[in-house]
């Protein structure tokens, strides 16, 4: 098992000495050159593929710290609202520390493998009648009561594990790339990875951050959030970055994705390829070293996975 990442930097993250540490073995995921994506975008393109995550998404790397800080300090039970992976990873942390969860969730909404991965290790969820949106007030009204600590990433601990994938690049690499892209939903990752690029004083990339152009119904469920928690502190992040939020429709998600699963093996779900759309439509600058985070597996979401294959067998 690769060491956990809160024990790989647990000096540069809110953890003492005596913290325990809830761990399924996540981060250390792999980093993997994309040669037909390099070859079409003239650039030297890599994947960080966080699907290989224990919960299949970058979700683990932020909630290994939330959940081990909550059962330090003494919470009685955990809550997040979701689009899927929060929740299925705050599910699988929270059991895994002994600790009740409570997912909010809008009703009909979350895919499939998500739902399912949470409900296994035995957390209760919430269906609200209404947006990502509605859940978040929920979620937010429950924490207030005092009877769950609040794992999404307004919790900052959720923020502070994330930014370890910029330490892991700047590592691999040896400095940071110049472009990374990454898929913007409520905008907390964005956040995180400047962060970790600011700490590991290493430079900073332009970051670009991809949202579907349809962000109330989006195909890209995991994505599908109207107005972004993070909004003004990632946009000043991208800003600063000399980057910015790129729009792409749900066409061009569909085609960047079907790339990635059919020129480079990597199957990964819907919102991920959002980054390489954007970078199809935004080309970098020939010969710079880009990397496309990909975050989270294809097998979250198997009915939209319908919709990939029918896609490639009808170009066949
Ligand atoms: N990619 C995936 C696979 C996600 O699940 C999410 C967010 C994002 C990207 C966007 O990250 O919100 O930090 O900008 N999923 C949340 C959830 C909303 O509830 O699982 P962000």
């Amino acid at each position: 098992m690769p060491v956990p990442l809160a024990e790989r930097y647990r000096d540069r993250l809110p953890l003492s000495a005596s913290t325990p540490i809830v761990s399924l073995g996540e981060g250390s995921t792999p980093l993997l050159p994309a040669p037909r994506l390099s070859a079409q975008l003239d650039a030297e393109v890599w994947l960080k593929w966080e699907g290989a995550n224990p919960t299949g998404s970058f979700k683990d790397r932020g909630m290994t710290v939330a959940i081990s800080l909550a059962l330090e300090q003494g919470a009685l039970g955990v809550v997040c609202a979701s689009t899927g992976n929060t929740a299925a990873s705050a599910a699988a942390y929270a059991a895994r520390a002994g600790l009740p969860a409570l997912l909010v969730q809008p009703a009909g909404a979350v895919a499939l493998g998500k739902l399912v991965q949470a409900r296994a290790v035995g957390a209760r969820v919430l269906e609200v009648n209404g947006s990502f949106d509605d859940a978040l007030a929920k979620a937010l009204e429950v924490a207030a009561s005092g009877t769950h600590t609040l794992v999404n990433s307004l919790n900052p601990h959720r923020i502070e594990g994330q930014k370890t994938a910029a330490f892991e690049l700047v590592e691999e690499l040896g400095a940071a790339p110049d472009v990374l892209a990454l898929p913007y939903g409520g905008g907390g990752n964005t956040r995180a990875y400047a962060r970790g690029f600011e700490e590991a004083g290493a430079g900073m990339p332009r970051l670009v951050a991809a949202q579907s152009s349809e962000r109330r119904t989006t195909f890209a469920s995991a994505i599908r959030i109207a107005t972004p928690a993070h909004r003004t502190e990632a946009e000043e992040a991208l800003a600063r970055s000399g980057g910015g939020p790129v729009s792409v429709t749900d066409s061009e998600i569909l085609a960047a994705w079907r790339l990635l699963a059919k020129d480079e093996g990597v199957f990964c779900e819907p919102a991920c390829a959002a980054p390489v759309a954007a970078l199809l439509r935004e080309r970098p600058e020939p010969g710079s070293r880009v990397v496309c985070v990909v975050t989270g597996h294809g097998l979250k979401d198997p009915d939209a996975a319908r919709r990939l294959f029918v896609t490639l067998e009808a170009a066949a």
